[in-house]
Protein backbone atom coordinates (compact mmCIF):
# COMPACT_ATOMS: atom_id res chain seq x y z
CA UNK A 1 0.00 0.00 0.00
CA UNK A 2 3.01 2.97 1.58
CA UNK A 3 4.95 1.65 -2.18
CA UNK A 4 1.95 2.20 -4.36
CA UNK A 5 1.34 5.18 -3.03
CA UNK A 6 4.68 6.68 -3.06
CA UNK A 7 5.00 5.76 -7.02
CA UNK A 8 1.23 7.05 -7.62
CA UNK A 9 2.33 10.38 -5.91
CA UNK A 10 5.47 10.66 -7.60
CA UNK A 11 3.82 9.50 -10.81
CA UNK A 12 1.47 12.01 -10.34
CA UNK A 13 3.65 14.65 -9.39
CA UNK A 14 6.14 14.22 -12.38
CA UNK A 15 3.10 14.60 -14.70
CA UNK A 16 2.24 17.77 -13.26
CA UNK A 17 5.62 18.84 -13.11
CA UNK A 18 6.29 18.28 -17.36
CA UNK A 19 2.98 19.90 -18.15
CA UNK A 20 3.59 22.85 -16.05
CA UNK A 21 7.49 22.87 -17.58
CA UNK A 22 5.92 22.20 -21.00
CA UNK A 23 3.53 25.38 -20.78
CA UNK A 24 6.58 27.39 -19.18
CA UNK A 25 9.18 26.18 -21.38
CA UNK A 26 6.96 26.94 -24.44
CA UNK A 27 5.72 30.10 -24.04
CA UNK A 28 9.17 31.06 -23.21
CA UNK A 29 10.76 30.09 -26.65
CA UNK A 30 7.59 31.15 -28.49
CA UNK A 31 8.56 35.03 -26.86
CA UNK A 32 12.23 34.90 -27.64
CA UNK A 33 10.93 33.67 -31.19
CA UNK A 34 8.62 36.61 -31.63
CA UNK A 35 11.21 39.06 -30.15
CA UNK A 36 13.96 38.18 -32.41
CA UNK A 37 11.15 38.41 -35.57
CA UNK A 38 10.00 41.68 -34.89
CA UNK A 39 10.56 44.22 -37.71
CA UNK A 40 10.00 47.77 -38.10
CA UNK A 41 6.36 48.60 -38.38
CA UNK A 42 5.14 52.17 -40.59
CA UNK A 43 2.97 53.04 -37.62
CA UNK A 44 5.29 52.87 -34.68
CA UNK A 45 8.01 55.00 -34.63
CA UNK A 46 11.88 53.97 -35.08
CA UNK A 47 13.17 51.74 -31.74
CA UNK A 48 10.00 51.93 -30.14
CA UNK A 49 8.49 48.42 -31.01
CA UNK A 50 8.02 46.11 -34.33
CA UNK A 51 5.60 43.60 -35.40
CA UNK A 52 5.48 40.62 -37.00
CA UNK A 53 3.04 37.85 -38.78
CA UNK A 54 2.11 34.58 -38.16
CA UNK A 55 -0.05 32.18 -39.35
CA UNK A 56 -1.46 29.48 -37.02
CA UNK A 57 -4.71 27.49 -36.23
CA UNK A 58 -6.55 28.35 -39.27
CA UNK A 59 -5.95 32.84 -39.04
CA UNK A 60 -3.50 35.13 -39.15
CA UNK A 61 -1.73 37.18 -35.97
CA UNK A 62 -0.88 39.95 -36.73
CA UNK A 63 1.88 40.67 -33.29
CA UNK A 64 2.96 43.84 -32.33
CA UNK A 65 5.42 45.07 -29.46
CA UNK A 66 5.95 48.10 -27.66
CA UNK A 67 9.61 48.79 -26.05
CA UNK A 68 8.94 49.83 -22.53
CA UNK A 69 4.74 50.43 -23.29
CA UNK A 70 2.03 51.74 -25.80
CA UNK A 71 1.17 55.25 -25.09
CA UNK A 72 -2.23 54.09 -23.84
CA UNK A 73 -2.37 51.01 -21.56
CA UNK A 74 -4.99 48.05 -22.39
CA UNK A 75 -7.80 46.95 -20.35
CA UNK A 76 -7.04 44.05 -19.93
CA UNK A 77 -3.54 42.56 -20.03
CA UNK A 78 -2.44 39.08 -20.07
CA UNK A 79 0.35 38.01 -17.93
CA UNK A 80 3.08 35.34 -17.73
CA UNK A 81 4.19 34.07 -14.60
CA UNK A 82 1.75 31.14 -13.74
CA UNK A 83 3.19 28.37 -15.57
CA UNK A 84 7.08 29.50 -14.10
CA UNK A 85 5.46 29.30 -10.38
CA UNK A 86 3.69 25.77 -10.78
CA UNK A 87 6.79 24.68 -12.44
CA UNK A 88 8.34 25.27 -9.48
CA UNK A 89 6.15 24.16 -7.30
CA UNK A 90 5.54 21.39 -8.76
CA UNK A 91 9.09 20.48 -9.00
CA UNK A 92 9.88 21.19 -5.54
CA UNK A 93 6.83 19.08 -4.28
CA UNK A 94 8.18 16.07 -6.12
CA UNK A 95 11.98 16.94 -5.00
CA UNK A 96 10.76 16.33 -1.62
CA UNK A 97 8.02 13.48 -2.49
CA UNK A 98 11.31 11.39 -4.00
CA UNK A 99 14.73 12.66 -2.62
CA UNK A 100 13.55 13.73 0.77
CA UNK A 101 10.56 11.24 1.35
CA UNK A 102 13.18 7.90 0.51
CA UNK A 103 16.04 9.65 0.94
CA UNK A 104 18.37 6.39 1.61
CA UNK A 105 16.66 5.09 -1.52
CA UNK A 106 17.98 7.80 -4.16
CA UNK A 107 19.52 10.59 -2.06
CA UNK A 108 21.84 9.28 0.85
CA UNK A 109 24.63 7.06 -0.59
CA UNK A 110 26.64 5.93 2.97
CA UNK A 111 29.45 5.71 1.02
CA UNK A 112 29.81 9.49 -0.03
CA UNK A 113 28.63 10.90 3.50
CA UNK A 114 26.40 8.74 6.00
CA UNK A 115 23.79 11.52 6.50
CA UNK A 116 20.47 11.67 8.44
CA UNK A 117 17.16 12.33 6.49
CA UNK A 118 16.91 15.53 7.60
CA UNK A 119 20.27 16.84 7.14
CA UNK A 120 19.81 15.18 3.79
CA UNK A 121 16.86 17.30 3.16
CA UNK A 122 18.43 20.64 4.70
CA UNK A 123 21.39 20.59 2.88
CA UNK A 124 19.76 20.31 -0.50
CA UNK A 125 16.98 23.09 0.41
CA UNK A 126 19.58 25.11 2.09
CA UNK A 127 21.85 24.97 -1.41
CA UNK A 128 18.57 26.05 -3.45
CA UNK A 129 18.60 28.89 -1.37
CA UNK A 130 22.00 29.59 -0.76
CA UNK A 131 22.81 29.34 -4.41
CA UNK A 132 19.56 31.77 -5.28
CA UNK A 133 20.84 34.36 -3.10
CA UNK A 134 24.44 34.35 -4.35
CA UNK A 135 23.27 34.28 -7.47
CA UNK A 136 21.29 37.24 -7.29
CA UNK A 137 24.19 39.17 -5.39
CA UNK A 138 26.31 38.82 -8.42
CA UNK A 139 23.70 40.01 -10.83
CA UNK A 140 22.92 43.27 -8.44
CA UNK A 141 26.78 43.81 -7.70
CA UNK A 142 29.19 45.92 -10.45
CA UNK A 143 30.22 42.70 -12.53
CA UNK A 144 26.31 43.02 -13.58
CA UNK A 145 26.91 45.40 -16.22
CA UNK A 146 29.48 43.16 -18.02
CA UNK A 147 27.27 40.81 -19.47
CA UNK A 148 29.94 38.04 -20.32
CA UNK A 149 32.19 38.11 -17.52
CA UNK A 150 28.78 37.61 -15.16
CA UNK A 151 27.98 34.52 -17.38
CA UNK A 152 31.05 33.31 -16.77
CA UNK A 153 31.14 33.32 -13.38
CA UNK A 154 27.67 32.28 -13.26
CA UNK A 155 28.70 29.44 -15.09
CA UNK A 156 31.84 28.57 -12.74
CA UNK A 157 29.38 29.61 -9.77
CA UNK A 158 27.06 26.62 -10.65
CA UNK A 159 29.94 24.02 -11.87
CA UNK A 160 31.50 24.34 -7.83
CA UNK A 161 27.62 23.81 -6.46
CA UNK A 162 27.81 20.57 -8.46
CA UNK A 163 30.98 19.39 -7.23
CA UNK A 164 29.63 20.22 -3.53
CA UNK A 165 26.59 18.26 -3.96
CA UNK A 166 28.23 15.88 -5.45
CA UNK A 167 30.63 15.52 -2.02
CA UNK A 168 27.31 15.37 0.10
CA UNK A 169 24.94 13.35 -2.07
CA UNK A 170 24.57 10.36 -3.82
CA UNK A 171 24.99 10.46 -7.81
CA UNK A 172 21.73 11.28 -9.14
CA UNK A 173 21.18 13.03 -6.32
CA UNK A 174 23.68 15.69 -7.09
CA UNK A 175 22.29 15.78 -10.73
CA UNK A 176 18.96 16.42 -9.54
CA UNK A 177 20.37 19.24 -7.19
CA UNK A 178 22.52 20.82 -9.61
CA UNK A 179 19.00 21.00 -11.94
CA UNK A 180 16.98 22.29 -9.04
CA UNK A 181 19.37 25.42 -8.38
CA UNK A 182 19.06 26.11 -11.59
CA UNK A 183 15.31 26.22 -11.81
CA UNK A 184 15.36 27.89 -9.18
CA UNK A 185 16.97 30.49 -9.56
CA UNK A 186 14.95 30.85 -13.12
CA UNK A 187 11.47 30.96 -11.33
CA UNK A 188 12.96 33.21 -8.47
CA UNK A 189 14.02 35.39 -11.85
CA UNK A 190 10.55 35.66 -12.63
CA UNK A 191 8.87 36.34 -9.31
CA UNK A 192 11.46 38.38 -7.47
CA UNK A 193 12.98 40.68 -10.62
CA UNK A 194 11.02 40.40 -14.14
CA UNK A 195 7.47 40.47 -12.43
CA UNK A 196 7.73 43.39 -9.85
CA UNK A 197 10.08 45.01 -12.29
CA UNK A 198 6.85 45.16 -14.69
CA UNK A 199 4.63 45.93 -12.11
CA UNK A 200 6.72 48.97 -11.26
CA UNK A 201 6.62 50.17 -15.05
CA UNK A 202 3.08 50.04 -15.08
CA UNK A 203 2.57 52.08 -11.77
CA UNK A 204 4.82 54.78 -12.84
CA UNK A 205 2.70 54.80 -16.74
CA UNK A 206 -0.25 55.17 -14.79
CA UNK A 207 0.93 57.86 -12.46
CA UNK A 208 1.93 59.36 -15.82
CA UNK A 209 5.67 59.45 -15.23
CA UNK A 210 8.30 57.97 -17.53
CA UNK A 211 9.30 54.34 -16.01
CA UNK A 212 13.01 53.87 -15.00
CA UNK A 213 14.81 52.45 -18.21
CA UNK A 214 16.59 50.12 -15.80
CA UNK A 215 13.89 47.94 -14.94
CA UNK A 216 13.12 46.52 -18.82
CA UNK A 217 17.22 46.10 -18.65
CA UNK A 218 17.22 43.72 -15.53
CA UNK A 219 14.44 42.11 -16.52
CA UNK A 220 15.70 41.28 -19.86
CA UNK A 221 19.51 40.35 -18.19
CA UNK A 222 17.43 37.60 -15.66
CA UNK A 223 15.24 36.40 -18.78
CA UNK A 224 17.79 35.92 -21.10
CA UNK A 225 20.22 33.85 -18.17
CA UNK A 226 16.69 32.19 -17.89
CA UNK A 227 16.69 31.53 -21.91
CA UNK A 228 20.39 30.02 -22.12
CA UNK A 229 19.75 27.47 -19.13
CA UNK A 230 16.70 25.83 -20.30
CA UNK A 231 18.10 23.21 -22.44
CA UNK A 232 20.87 22.56 -19.97
CA UNK A 233 18.16 22.54 -16.55
CA UNK A 234 16.05 20.04 -18.67
CA UNK A 235 18.96 17.85 -18.94
CA UNK A 236 19.65 17.69 -15.44
CA UNK A 237 16.19 16.91 -14.83
CA UNK A 238 16.18 13.90 -16.99
CA UNK A 239 20.16 12.72 -16.40
CA UNK A 240 19.44 10.88 -13.09
CA UNK A 241 17.51 8.58 -15.02
CA UNK A 242 20.32 7.33 -17.09
CA UNK A 243 23.47 6.44 -14.36
CA UNK A 244 26.18 6.78 -16.77
CA UNK A 245 25.89 10.38 -16.55
CA UNK A 246 26.56 10.49 -12.65
CA UNK A 247 27.85 6.99 -11.81
CA UNK A 248 31.33 8.47 -11.77
CA UNK A 249 30.71 10.81 -8.82
CA UNK A 250 34.20 12.55 -9.41
CA UNK A 251 32.88 12.99 -12.91
CA UNK A 252 29.75 14.76 -11.89
CA UNK A 253 31.01 18.94 -12.15
CA UNK A 254 32.36 17.97 -15.59
CA UNK A 255 29.30 17.07 -16.58
CA UNK A 256 27.22 19.46 -15.39
CA UNK A 257 30.10 21.76 -17.23
CA UNK A 258 29.64 19.87 -20.26
CA UNK A 259 25.72 20.25 -20.36
CA UNK A 260 25.88 24.00 -19.55
CA UNK A 261 28.10 24.63 -22.27
CA UNK A 262 26.37 22.49 -24.81
CA UNK A 263 23.03 23.35 -24.18
CA UNK A 264 23.45 27.38 -24.07
CA UNK A 265 25.47 27.40 -27.53
CA UNK A 266 22.17 24.90 -29.09
CA UNK A 267 19.79 27.52 -27.54
CA UNK A 268 22.29 30.89 -28.83
CA UNK A 269 21.92 28.80 -32.28
CA UNK A 270 18.16 29.71 -32.40
CA UNK A 271 18.35 32.89 -30.57
CA UNK A 272 20.95 34.16 -33.61
CA UNK A 273 18.44 32.37 -36.78
CA UNK A 274 15.21 33.82 -35.23
CA UNK A 275 16.37 36.97 -35.57
CA UNK A 276 18.06 36.42 -39.17
CA UNK A 277 18.35 33.25 -40.81
CA UNK A 278 20.88 34.62 -42.88
CA UNK A 279 23.64 34.75 -39.99
CA UNK A 280 22.58 31.08 -38.67
CA UNK A 281 25.74 30.26 -36.83
CA UNK A 282 25.83 26.74 -37.94
CA UNK A 283 29.36 26.43 -35.75
CA UNK A 284 27.32 25.93 -32.66
CA UNK A 285 26.12 22.33 -33.62
CA UNK A 286 30.15 21.60 -33.95
CA UNK A 287 30.81 22.86 -30.98
CA UNK A 288 27.67 20.90 -29.53
CA UNK A 289 28.28 17.73 -31.28
CA UNK A 290 31.56 18.31 -29.41
CA UNK A 291 30.71 18.78 -26.25
CA UNK A 292 28.57 15.82 -26.51
CA UNK A 293 31.53 13.59 -27.69
CA UNK A 294 33.62 14.59 -24.72
CA UNK A 295 30.81 13.61 -22.83
CA UNK A 296 30.40 10.56 -23.93
CA UNK A 297 33.77 9.60 -23.19
CA UNK A 298 33.45 11.09 -19.55
CA UNK A 299 30.42 8.90 -19.11
CA UNK A 300 32.47 5.80 -20.33
CA UNK A 301 34.96 6.36 -16.88
CA UNK A 302 31.68 5.46 -15.04
CA UNK A 303 32.02 1.68 -15.72
CA UNK A 304 34.73 -0.74 -15.31
CA UNK A 305 34.88 -1.92 -18.36
CA UNK A 306 35.30 1.37 -20.09
CA UNK A 307 37.90 2.34 -17.81
CA UNK A 308 39.83 -0.49 -19.23
CA UNK A 309 39.31 0.82 -22.29
CA UNK A 310 40.69 4.21 -21.58
CA UNK A 311 43.40 2.96 -20.16
CA UNK A 312 41.88 4.20 -16.32
CA UNK A 313 42.88 2.49 -13.32
CA UNK A 314 39.88 0.73 -11.94
CA UNK A 315 38.08 2.15 -9.01
CA UNK A 316 36.06 -0.51 -6.71
CA UNK A 317 31.93 0.74 -6.31
CA UNK A 318 32.43 0.78 -2.51
CA UNK A 319 29.41 -1.26 -0.33
CA UNK A 320 27.07 -0.05 0.79
CA UNK A 321 26.40 0.20 4.55
CA UNK A 322 23.92 -1.81 5.91
CA UNK A 323 22.92 -2.78 9.45
CA UNK A 324 20.49 -5.72 8.67
CA UNK A 325 21.74 -7.80 6.04
CA UNK A 326 18.98 -10.37 4.27
CA UNK A 327 18.77 -13.86 4.80
CA UNK A 328 21.10 -15.58 2.91
CA UNK A 329 18.20 -17.80 1.26
CA UNK A 330 17.18 -14.38 -0.37
CA UNK A 331 20.60 -12.99 -1.27
CA UNK A 332 20.25 -16.50 -3.06
CA UNK A 333 17.49 -15.76 -5.09
CA UNK A 334 19.05 -11.91 -5.47
CA UNK A 335 22.39 -12.96 -6.91
CA UNK A 336 21.08 -15.78 -9.16
CA UNK A 337 18.87 -13.45 -10.99
CA UNK A 338 19.64 -10.13 -10.66
CA UNK A 339 23.35 -9.82 -10.10
CA UNK A 340 24.37 -10.56 -14.08
CA UNK A 341 22.84 -7.28 -15.25
CA UNK A 342 23.09 -5.45 -11.46
CA UNK A 343 26.60 -5.65 -11.26
CA UNK A 344 29.08 -3.36 -11.56
CA UNK A 345 30.24 -4.94 -14.75
CA UNK A 346 27.57 -7.17 -16.03
CA UNK A 347 27.89 -10.14 -17.53
CA UNK A 348 24.64 -9.66 -19.01
CA UNK A 349 24.79 -9.61 -23.43
CA UNK A 350 23.99 -5.52 -24.12
CA UNK A 351 23.82 -4.62 -20.39
CA UNK A 352 27.19 -2.32 -20.25
CA UNK A 353 26.67 -0.96 -16.82
CA UNK A 354 24.38 -1.70 -14.13
CA UNK A 355 20.76 -0.38 -15.34
CA UNK A 356 19.45 2.24 -13.28
CA UNK A 357 22.71 2.36 -10.61
CA UNK A 358 21.25 -0.57 -9.35
CA UNK A 359 23.80 -2.91 -7.61
CA UNK A 360 22.52 -6.05 -6.45
CA UNK A 361 25.88 -8.27 -6.42
CA UNK A 362 26.87 -7.90 -2.44
CA UNK A 363 24.23 -8.76 0.54
CA UNK A 364 24.90 -4.81 1.78
CA UNK A 365 23.77 -2.92 -1.53
CA UNK A 366 21.23 -6.18 -1.82
CA UNK A 367 20.01 -4.57 1.38
CA UNK A 368 20.51 -1.72 0.74
CA UNK A 369 18.11 -2.05 -2.47
CA UNK A 370 14.99 -3.48 0.02
CA UNK A 371 12.12 -1.09 -1.17
CA UNK A 372 13.40 -1.14 -5.05
CA UNK A 373 13.04 -4.98 -5.35
CA UNK A 374 10.17 -5.10 -3.32
CA UNK A 375 8.50 -2.71 -5.65
CA UNK A 376 10.17 -4.46 -9.34
CA UNK A 377 10.14 -7.99 -8.29
CA UNK A 378 7.46 -8.80 -5.76
CA UNK A 379 4.75 -5.70 -6.02
CA UNK A 380 5.09 -6.00 -9.86
CA UNK A 381 7.12 -8.30 -11.97
CA UNK A 382 8.55 -5.70 -13.83
CA UNK A 383 11.70 -7.64 -12.84
CA UNK A 384 14.07 -9.50 -14.22
CA UNK A 385 12.30 -7.46 -17.45
CA UNK A 386 9.75 -10.25 -18.99
CA UNK A 387 11.40 -12.82 -16.83
CA UNK A 388 14.79 -13.05 -18.56
CA UNK A 389 16.04 -14.75 -16.22
CA UNK A 390 13.68 -17.23 -15.19
CA UNK A 391 12.75 -16.51 -11.32
CA UNK A 392 10.28 -18.84 -9.83
CA UNK A 393 6.75 -17.75 -7.97
CA UNK A 394 8.90 -19.90 -5.04
CA UNK A 395 11.65 -17.50 -5.23
CA UNK A 396 9.50 -14.03 -5.27
CA UNK A 397 7.51 -15.86 -2.13
CA UNK A 398 11.35 -15.66 -0.40
CA UNK A 399 11.89 -12.52 -0.98
CA UNK A 400 8.51 -11.53 -0.04
CA UNK A 401 8.89 -12.64 3.85
CA UNK A 402 12.40 -10.88 3.67
CA UNK A 403 10.53 -7.72 2.19
CA UNK A 404 7.29 -8.16 4.26
CA UNK A 405 6.53 -4.47 5.44
CA UNK A 406 10.15 -2.97 4.32
C1 LIG B 1 18.47 -8.92 -18.02
C2 LIG B 1 18.95 -7.88 -17.18
C3 LIG B 1 18.25 -7.62 -15.85
C4 LIG B 1 17.99 -8.51 -14.85
C5 LIG B 1 18.29 -9.99 -14.81
C6 LIG B 1 17.36 -7.74 -13.80
N1 LIG B 1 17.26 -6.44 -14.15
FE1 LIG B 1 16.60 -4.94 -12.99
N2 LIG B 1 16.86 -3.63 -14.51
C7 LIG B 1 17.28 -3.96 -15.79
C8 LIG B 1 17.10 -2.83 -16.66
C9 LIG B 1 17.43 -2.78 -18.14
C10 LIG B 1 16.56 -1.79 -15.87
C11 LIG B 1 16.21 -0.38 -16.30
C12 LIG B 1 14.74 -0.36 -16.66
C13 LIG B 1 14.31 1.03 -17.14
O1 LIG B 1 15.06 1.67 -17.83
O2 LIG B 1 13.18 1.38 -16.79
C14 LIG B 1 16.46 -2.32 -14.52
C15 LIG B 1 16.01 -1.57 -13.43
C16 LIG B 1 15.91 -2.08 -12.16
C17 LIG B 1 15.59 -1.30 -10.99
C18 LIG B 1 15.40 0.21 -10.95
C19 LIG B 1 13.99 0.56 -11.30
C20 LIG B 1 13.78 2.05 -11.38
O3 LIG B 1 12.99 2.45 -12.24
O4 LIG B 1 14.41 2.80 -10.62
C21 LIG B 1 15.54 -2.15 -9.93
C22 LIG B 1 15.26 -1.80 -8.49
C23 LIG B 1 15.81 -3.47 -10.44
N3 LIG B 1 16.02 -3.40 -11.79
C24 LIG B 1 15.79 -4.61 -9.67
C25 LIG B 1 15.98 -5.88 -10.19
C26 LIG B 1 15.80 -7.10 -9.42
C27 LIG B 1 15.36 -7.15 -7.99
C28 LIG B 1 16.11 -8.11 -10.25
C29 LIG B 1 16.07 -9.59 -9.95
C30 LIG B 1 14.85 -10.10 -9.40
C31 LIG B 1 16.50 -7.55 -11.53
N4 LIG B 1 16.38 -6.19 -11.45
C32 LIG B 1 16.93 -8.29 -12.61
C33 LIG B 1 17.81 -5.16 -16.17
C34 LIG B 1 17.77 -6.32 -15.42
Amino acid sequence: MDAFLLEWGSLLLRWLHIITAMAWIGASFFFMHLDASLRASHDIPAGQGGAAWQVHGGGFYEMRKYFVAPATLPEELTWHKWQSYWTWLSGFVLLCWVYYAQASLYLIDPAVMALETWQAAAIGIGGLLFGWLVYHRLCKSPLGRNDALLALVGFVFVVAMSWLFSRVFSGRGAMIHTGALMATIMTANVAHVIMPNQRKVIASLKAGEAPDPKLGKEGKQRSTHNNYITLPVVFMMISNHYPMTWSNQNAIPLVTALVLVGGAIVRHFYNVRHADHDRSPWWAWAVAALVALVAFYVSLSASPAGRARLGLAPVEAPNAVAAVLPPAAAVDVVVGRCSMCHAAEPVWDGIGSPPKGVLLDTPERIAHQAAAIRMQAVLTHAMPPNNLTGITPDERRVLAAWLEGK
